[in-house]
């Protein structure tokens, strides 16, 4: 398991930025272009925002969606506006290599549609953490340990509101060449110990699906690492 990087929270957008633009200009000089899936909720967004202010070559970047909820793409709740208003609303990278998801006609009809259009594998699945351990949205509950078979489910009774959404699965986890996944804040810090550490579970603990991930973290959120570390 690789080991964390661990900077102060006023660096973390920027060392985030330059991570993934790193391995885009890497994946686009090798393979002529770079298939990333893009993490949700709150924490990437400075990232996104950050990045979208790098020399990147746009035409060959696709943007794809580790998840999303099962809500219009204007909504304030939908993670493909987040990373459009802080990252591909700002760079020239084309419309046709913006791939949301979206849940129409229905959500089992949808995430087979996207699983078919998904590269596989990505070049790199950008992944945050929730309290509960879920990541994307792979929620405690369900025994992910075990492929489903399929890149892209459906969830209805996501604990996390809203209930819907659509996924990549642990197969779609397992393929990518590279996971990055981006942690902050005091109120994870117990959780990030308990993913970093131990017994590998993902039938319990979601996140383990990616401890070969590249971790970013901010100090508050490494604080009992740390301590464990120095142990
Ligand atoms: C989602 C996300 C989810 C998120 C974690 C952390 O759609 O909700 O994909 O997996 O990454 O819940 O969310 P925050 O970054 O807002 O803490």
């Amino acid at each position: 398991m690789a080991i964390p990087v661990i900077v102060d929270s006023t660096e973390l957008a920027q060392t985030g930025a330059d991570w993934i633009a790193g391995r885009a200009r890497a994946a686009v000089a090798s393979r002529g272009r770079f298939d990333v899936a893009l993490a949700g909720g709150s924490t990437p967004r400075p990232i996104y925002e950050a990045l979208a202010g790098l020399d990147l070559p746009w035409r060959q970047l696709h943007i794809f969606f580790s998840d999303e909820r099962c809500v219009p793409l204007t909504h304030p709740d939908s993670n493909y506006r987040m990373a459009r208003l802080a990252l591909f609303g700002q760079v020239p990278i084309p419309a046709a290599n913006i791939h949301p998801m979206t849940c129409t006609p229905g959500p089992y009809t949808a995430a087979a549609r996207y699983a078919a259009l998904l590269p596989t594998p990505l070049d790199l699945i950008v992944l945050g953490m929730g309290e509960d351990l879920h990541t994307a949205s792979l929620f405690p509950g369900v025994d992910w340990s075990k492929p489903v078979g399929v890149a892209v489910v459906a969830i209805e009774n996501a604990p996390k509101p809203p209930a819907e959404r659509l996924t990549l699965t642990p197969d779609a986890i397992q393929a990518a060449r590279e996971l990055l996944v981006v942690v902050t804040g005091a109120g994870k810090a117990q959780q990030v110990a308990l993913a970093l550490t131990g017994p590998e579970r993902p039938d319990r603990y979601p996140i383990h699906l990616a401890r070969r991930a590249t971790w970013l973290l901010d100090r508050a959120a490494a604080a009992q690492l740390e301590e464990s570390s120095h142990a």
